[in-house]
């Protein structure tokens, strides 16, 4: 009977520090998602920019800028909460001279805007598929 209690208990244990655990690692990537988050809001804002058929170069600098932003926080967020993957930083660097030079001459047509936003979609779609 004791061996059955000491079982359970331990049982019990082994449970709750194991629910302990993934729920620690689920917060700590709470930040790097939030990051993803406003990436995908604000790559949403430029795509949307192609609905006018002017494609104002003007309106491409605010969701620009505001990637640009964001792109600060990715490394430290994902060094941080883990383990990123090999070449996280390159890839990483990738995106930051595409939005860099986009910023310094933004997109003056519909063409040019719809090659950006490829352009920026395939590296995140790149940077997704090497991290899984
Ligand atoms: C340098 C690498 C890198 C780049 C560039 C990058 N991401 Fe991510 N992103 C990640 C990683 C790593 C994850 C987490 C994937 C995982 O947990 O499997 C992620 C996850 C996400 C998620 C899911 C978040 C969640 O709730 O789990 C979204 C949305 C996202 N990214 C949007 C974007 C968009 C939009 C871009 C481009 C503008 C982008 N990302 C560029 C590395 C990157």
């Amino acid at each position: 009977m004791r061996v059955l209690i000491g079982l359970l208990l331990g049982l019990f244990a082994g449970a709750t520090l194991s629910l302990f655990y993934a729920n620690l690692t689920r917060s700590q990537g709470a930040y790097p998602r939030g990051v993803m988050a406003g990436m995908r809001h604000h790559y949403d804002g430029l795509r949307r920019q192609l609905a006018d058929p002017r494609c104002p170069p003007d309106a491409s600098g605010v969701p620009l800028a505001r990637l640009r932003a964001l792109t600060e926080e990715v490394v430290p967020a994902f060094i941080e909460a883990r383990d990123p993957g090999p070449d996280f930083v390159q890839r990483h660097r990738t995106l930051v001279a595409t939005l860099d030079a986009a910023l310094a001459a933004p997109p003056a047509d519909c063409t040019a805007l719809n090659a950006l936003v490829k352009d920026i979609g395939d590296q995140c779609e790149t940077c997704h598929l090497a991290a899984r």
